[in-house]
């Protein structure tokens, strides 16, 4: 399922403010999306995933700022440096290539205008070859790929439910074809039903379209079903990653087995929901070492002095990284952190 890399992030590093007031936000993230893959970033809120997303589609907005790292995007016309990218390389990528559906995104419909006039007009933006009536034609088509009827086209958007925004909003995403989509939470404001409707829709359309996508949640169960690969976010920094049943299945973060433990199973027993002991660390306030140590019940003592480097952990795929001590030198693990991995893989 998975093809070519398409975005390469490497150490990528954000800072809100400058100077003495600079505090950070996003610490050597690193990941890698492939042509056609669903990648699932998960973690609590606060965690920096929106300024990520942010970060890596070059939209963050001031105090935030890049100060490190590298971000290489290999679209259908060649490859370039998006944090090196001029403004018109980048408008150049945005909507056509990459495209982002943002946390609260159904309230960013302009209210005074009906949905055909805002399909439309993103469309004479960016394909200024097409007719109107090729316009409106491809308004129609977009709303039909996300289940909505033509004769909603005419509605303004107070006359549509939360549920059937944010289809509009997934429409204009997917307006002009892109390769990757971004989605930031793009169904947290609604409730159970129609979420599940409408990703169950989104995984049709991606695989009909063949776009990637980055699904950013603070629900690491939903991406059970969704996602190929899962990266799992801590106080900014990338903790875990893994193909996403290796994840489930068997978790090798502390901070990935209590996320985990914190929703209740969809399928199978119902779980007593464990938790996290204690809240994430404020920013300006993080913990030396590992910033998950304080609430760690593995801690050991080097964990409070050093940030553990991203090891292989035993057992799992070559992909497969944890950013935690308990997997260097070959130690016993504890028993959470050793679940064998299932012959369902
Ligand atoms: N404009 C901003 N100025 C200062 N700090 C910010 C700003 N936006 C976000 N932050 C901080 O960055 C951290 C990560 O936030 P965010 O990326 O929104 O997390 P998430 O999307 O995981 O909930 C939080 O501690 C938040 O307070
Ligand atoms: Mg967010």
């Amino acid at each position: 399922m998975t093809g070519e890399p398409i975005l390469e992030v490497r150490d990528l590093c954000v800072d809100y403010g400058l100077g003495d007031r600079a505090v950070r936000a996003i610490t050597d993230a690193s990941l890698t999306l492939h042509r056609g893959e669903v990648l699932g970033l998960a973690g609590e809120s606060g965690s920096g995933k929106s300024t990520l997303a942010y970060a890596l589609t070059r939209l963050l907005r001031a105090p935030g700022v890049i100060t490190g790292g590298e971000v290489r995007f290999h679209g259908r016309d060649g490859s370039l440096d998006l944090l090196a990218a001029d403004a018109a390389a980048l408008r150049r990528v945005r909507w056509n290539q990459i495209s982002v559906v943002f946390q609260s995104a159904m309230h960013a419909l302009d209210p005074v205008a009906r949905i055909d006039a805002q399909l439309t007009d993103a469309l004479r933006a960016h394909r200024s070859g097409l007719t109107a009536e090729q316009r409106t034609g491809r308004a129609v088509e977009l709303l039909r790929l996300v289940g909505i009827d033509a004769d909603r086209l005419r509605s303004y958007p107070h006359e549509l439910s939360g549920g059937m925004r944010q289809r509009v909003m997934i429409a204009m995403a997917l307006a002009l074809d892109p390769e990757i989509v971004v989605m930031d939470e793009p169904t947290t404001a609604l409730d159970v039903v129609t979420q599940r409707e409408i990703l169950t829709e989104l995984m049709r359309l991606k695989d009909e379209l063949g776009f990637a996508v980055v699904f950013i949640t603070h629900d690491l169960s939903l991406l059970v079903e969704l996602a190929d690969t899962i990266a799992i976010m801590y106080a900014g920094r990338l903790v875990e990653r893994g193909p996403a049943r290796e994840l489930f299945e068997g978790p090798r973060h502390p901070y990935t087995v209590g996320l985990l433990d914190s929703f209740p199973a969809l399928h199978g027993e119902r779980v007593r929901m464990e938790g996290i002991p204690g809240s994430p660390p404020a920013l300006t306030a993080l913990p030396t070492g590992c910033s998950f140590h304080p609430r760690c019940p593995f801690a050991l003592e080097r964990c409070a002095v050093d940030f553990p480097p991203t090891a292989t952990p035993a057992g799992g795929s070559a992909v497969r990284l944890a950013a935690c001590w308990l997997h260097e030198g070959g130690r016993e693990l504890p028993a959470p952190l050793a679940r064998s991995l299932g012959s369902t893989l």
